[in-house]
């Protein structure tokens, strides 16, 4: 009964590594259906979510003291948002554990320990209650290490307001965090260089560039059309510092989890969201890594609009902003990517070989080319794209790559936009279904 427990679902987990029978052991059962009944996150997520058996991370993970219940071993298993629940019979080790779970390591503490009546439940008849708290994971990635994956500080955080809730505060970096970062980027650079940059960073770069992603978010609030709501995040509030450039924003959490879609579903998504953003709303992302894409209940989201432009803005206007995005357009991983790409022949679409280094749509229709094969890139994906190296689906999307990427005729691609590539995936999915052997033709058993 208790091992059916922790094998049943994906979204949760639970392994009962202690000795069986063992009275803290025998309790998770209890606390799990109390929060089935209870809880209605627990309820919303369970109904949304998928018991596919992938190992990958998990929304709720329960724990009693025979399992690994240290902050470091419970942040790698959980999904950004998820909540880790402590389990035990006593109730001075639930408020030892629970010390641990504090800010700094990666948690909140969102229900301080408490305790339930156990012995009603049929199966625990020994200890009368059952004690547990309740941590969030709230940030990215655990003190002390660094990551080329993100930049700014990025954290999710309760507002006061009720239909808000949890939401992600996105905010200017310390620059003690900024100078790490940098000393292990350029090992060769003198102290005072990494100091001098990383004030530069603070003080002058990100406060622009997060000051144009509030202003990004409130276009994309104002002309996404209604039935993509949910798949952009929303701007909620802002603080300004004291040059009136924005510090700190607070957004809506698209939230990683719904069933698993398959690839070339997730690659349709995200070719249609890109279209309606670069032809309905008129804006390029310019930075579409698939660290800064989400797969939630309601589809593929993009996130990270901190490198946006809107299609025509002329950028020259501003020579402090001209030359910042030309140093973004030689140095980031996309451009880095395409250049070395186009040298080595794997690129040769006129299209992408004349907008290397450049600001235009051409980027971001590069790396959704490039993305769609390899969605567990993203480890958030492994549990919500399914994806089969070798399969008939992952091969069709792979030689549509290529016919993007290296046309027949280099000088006249007939890959140019968003719609086109998006086309492209509907017939590899035409294709598909063609392939798909019908219920007729499948020998019986
Ligand atoms: N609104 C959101 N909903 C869900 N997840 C988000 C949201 N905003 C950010 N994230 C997550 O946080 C990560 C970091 O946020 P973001 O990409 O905005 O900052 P960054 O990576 O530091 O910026 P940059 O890419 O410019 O360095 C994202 O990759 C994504 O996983
Ligand atoms: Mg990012």
């Amino acid at each position: 009964m208790i091992q059916s427990v922790g094998n049943s679902k994906r979204w949760w987990s639970w392994r009962p590594w202690g000795r069986s029978g063992c009275e803290s052991s025998a309790l998770v059962p209890v606390v799990v259906e109390h929060f089935s009944r209870t809880n209605a996150e627990y309820q919303r997520i369970r109904s949304q979510t998928s018991s596919n058996g992938h190992p990958g991370l998990v929304d709720f993970l329960f724990a009693d003291p025979d399992s690994p219940h240290s902050p470091e071993t419970v942040f790698d298993r959980l999904r950004w948002g998820g909540l880790f629940i402590y389990v035990t019979s006593r109730a001075q080790d639930a408020a030892v554990c629970a010390q641990q779970f504090r800010a700094g390591r990666g948690f909140v503490i969102e229900t301080q320990p408490t305790s339930i009546r156990a012995d009603e439940h049929r199966l625990f008849r020994r200890a009368r209650r059952a004690h547990y708290f309740i941590a969030r994971k709230i940030d990215l990635i655990q003190i002390g290490q660094t990551t080329d994956r993100f930049t700014y500080h990025v954290y999710l955080t309760k507002r006061p307001d009720p239909e808000q809730g949890w939401v992600v505060c996105k905010e200017i970096p310390d620059t003690d965090k900024v100078i790490t970062r940098l000393r292990e980027r350029f090992p060769e650079a003198t102290e005072e260089m990494i100091t001098k940059n990383a004030r530069k960073l603070v003080e002058k770069v990100f406060p622009v560039f997060l000051t144009r992603e509030a202003a990004f978010l409130r276009i994309l609030q104002r002309d996404l059309p209604p039935e993509f709501q949910n798949r952009l995040p929303k701007l909620y509030e802002y603080e300004k510092d004291a040059n009136g450039f924005v510090k700190r924003m607070y957004i809506q959490w698209l939230r990683n989890g719904g069933w698993p879609i398959t690839q070339i579903e997730f690659a349709k998504q995200s070719a249609k969201l890109l279209e309606i953003l670069h032809e309905r709303i008129g804006v390029m992302h310019l930075d579409l890594r698939l660290d800064n894409f989400v797969i939630t209940k309601d589809g593929v989201g993009f996130v990270d609009f901190g490198s946006a432009v809107r299609v025509g803005e002329d950028l020259t206007q501003s020579p402090m902003l001209a030359r910042l995005f030309d140093e973004m357009m030689t140095t980031s991983q996309i451009q880095r990517d395409l250049g070395r790409m186009k040298k080595t022949g794997r690129v040769t679409s006129k299209l992408f070989c004349d907008n290397h280094e450049k600001v235009d749509k051409a980027v971001d229709l590069f790396y959704l080319a490039m993305q769609m094969n390899d969605p567990h890139a993203n480890p958030d994906f492994v549990d919500l794209v399914e994806f089969h190296r070798g399969s008939e689906e992952t091969r069709l999307l792979a030689t549509l790559t290529r016919e993007i990427l290296q046309p027949t005729d280099p000088q006249n691609p007939a890959y140019r936009t968003a719609t086109d590539i998006l086309n492209g995936i509907e017939r590899v999915e035409a294709e598909l279904k063609h392939l798909a052997p019908t219920p007729a033709a499948v020998p019986a058993a």
